[in-house]
């Protein structure tokens, strides 16, 4: 690998436990960079028993020498980052211009998108997709319309956005109106409120991109803080119930500005078992005790909507799909302590479709598969205070084992709790965390 960075993503449906590894890493890393999604995201990060739960800024802000980065491909929410910002200053968390900084090109979530999101969940009833309501997928449809996009840059021009919150409200206030009989909005006080912002962002702005270039450039080390989970991107995942990304390491690049040369050591995050929040197939769900077993023990509520996770056997198919689409180098396995107590566990080795088993992975055909398991042996000990791999008891070994083998690649670190020093360092390749 000729290149010192590393990127980190989710291989389930997203709360893989990315924040906690961005954490880890973010101490030998110089930059911290988001490349995808926006606010939808929910990262937890848990340091001497103080829980930061981040949704835009990246969780590198918790470290003195990073600068953090919200890159081009980033759906930026001006009203969540200030919020972000006010409540980090208040836990004496330093987030200015010196270590935070926001693409001028990242495509802005203004209050249009969150309004749409919203109605248009709630017109499609049983079909609605589970978004989280943060305006996500409206934003990036005006990404790609192009005409009716607002850009971070634009924030600080007054006359720019003047115009452009004229114009599309004069659009969205017919459109809202005619299909879902909505009050219109007040273009005024949406531009007062964002220009309010800008001027708050002002100093933060700028050409990330050549940040980013220029700090590889001099050797220095930039970590990729993926969002959502590879089940949920925009083009490989489990569609129409995804978000509105690129989410897996593919994403990395285009989102950033850097060369795909320099993604660098990409740790694919698994959790033990597997969640999904909103709708969509997900077919190891354990809708029954043993699912309600694992959110209790897992506390598996979203970081961002609080809503319940739906729960279930870790899914080997799934998730060797996902590592193969980028290329995952080691695997980051998160949660494993919630398995402490279960007689015994499963683990989804592929699935059958019509009565044949499916010879590859195919997202597209999830609904109507029947899983094949095979089982593994539980432990009853409480492994949360376990910091090598050999304090494990044997069945957790032989658990991580065969997810080894299963997923053709090694185990590079082992999550065993919440909290920072949770964590068993075990076939990483990345130097520093040796
Ligand atoms: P992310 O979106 O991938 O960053 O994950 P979330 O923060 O949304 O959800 C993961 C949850 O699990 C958070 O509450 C973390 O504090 C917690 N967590 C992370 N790693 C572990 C672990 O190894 N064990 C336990 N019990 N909790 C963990
Ligand atoms: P992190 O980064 C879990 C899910 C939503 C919904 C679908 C589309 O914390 O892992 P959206 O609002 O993006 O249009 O919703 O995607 N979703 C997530 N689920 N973790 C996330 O982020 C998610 N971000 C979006 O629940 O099913
Ligand atoms: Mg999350």
């Amino acid at each position: 690998m000729d290149s010192n960075n590393v990127t980190v993503i989710g291989l389930q449906w997203g709360d893989e436990g990315k924040g906690k590894v961005v954490d880890a890493i973010a101490r030998t890393s110089r930059y911290v960079a988001r490349y995808c999604g926006g606010a939808n995201a929910g990262h937890t990060v848990v340091v001497d028993g103080e829980t930061f739960a981040l949704h835009l800024i990246p969780c590198g802000i918790l470290h003195e020498n990073v600068l953090n980065i919200l890159g081009n491909g980033v759906a930026f929410d001006p009203a969540v980052f200030v919020e972000e910002l006010a409540a980090l200053h208040c836990r004496g968390v330093r987030a200015e211009a010196e270590n935070l900084r926001v693409s001028t090109t990242a495509n802005v979530v203004m209050p249009w998108h969150k309004l749409q999101d919203r109605l248009s969940e709630t017109s499609l009833g049983n079909s609605r997709i589970g978004t989280t309501a943060r305006g996500i997928g409206p934003c990036y449809s005006d990404k790609a319309n192009r005409s009716t996009a607002v850009r971070a840059g634009d924030l600080v021009q007054a006359e720019t956005l003047g115009e452009k919150i004229d114009r599309i409200v004069g659009i969205r206030n017919k459109t809202f109106a005619a299909l879902y009989g909505a009050e219109p909005m007040d273009p005024a006080a949406i531009f007062d409120e964002y220009a309010a912002y800008g001027e708050t962002i002002a100093p933060m702005l700028g050409n990330t991109g050549q940040i980013l270039r220029d700090g590889i450039a001099a050797g220095q080390r930039v970590l990729f803080e993926g969002g959502q989970g590879s089940m949920l991107d925009i083009d490989h995942g489990t569609f129409p119930f995804v978000t509105s990304s690129s989410v897996t390491a593919c994403g990395v690049p285009a989102g950033t500005g850097i060369p795909p040369s320099q993604v660098g050591t990409i740790i694919g995050l698994i959790k033990a078992y597997t969640t999904r929040v909103g709708a969509g197939p997900f077919p190891t769900e354990q809708d029954n005790e043993i699912g309600d077993s694992l959110r209790e023990r897992g506390r598996e509520y979203g970081t961002t909507t609080g809503r319940p996770r739906r729960c279930g056997w870790f899914d080997a198919f799934a998730t060797r799909y996902a590592a193969d689409i980028s290329g995952v180098n080691e695997l980051a396995l998160s949660l494993l302590d919630v398995l402490s107590g279960l007689d015994e566990l499963y683990i989804c080795t592929g699935y059958k479709c019509d009565g044949k088993t499916l010879g590859a992975f195919d997202p597209a055909v999830m609904d109507a598969v029947q899983c094949e398991y095979d089982t593994a042996s539980g432990w009853s000990e409480d492994i949360s205070n376990c910091r090598t791999f050999d304090d494990l008891p044997d069945a957790a070994k032989a658990y991580v084992d065969r997810i080894e083998t299963l997923l053709e690649r090694p185990v590079g670190l082992i999550s065993v709790g919440p909290d920072r020093l949770q964590t068993i360092v075990h076939h990483t390749q990345v130097e520093d965390l040796k």
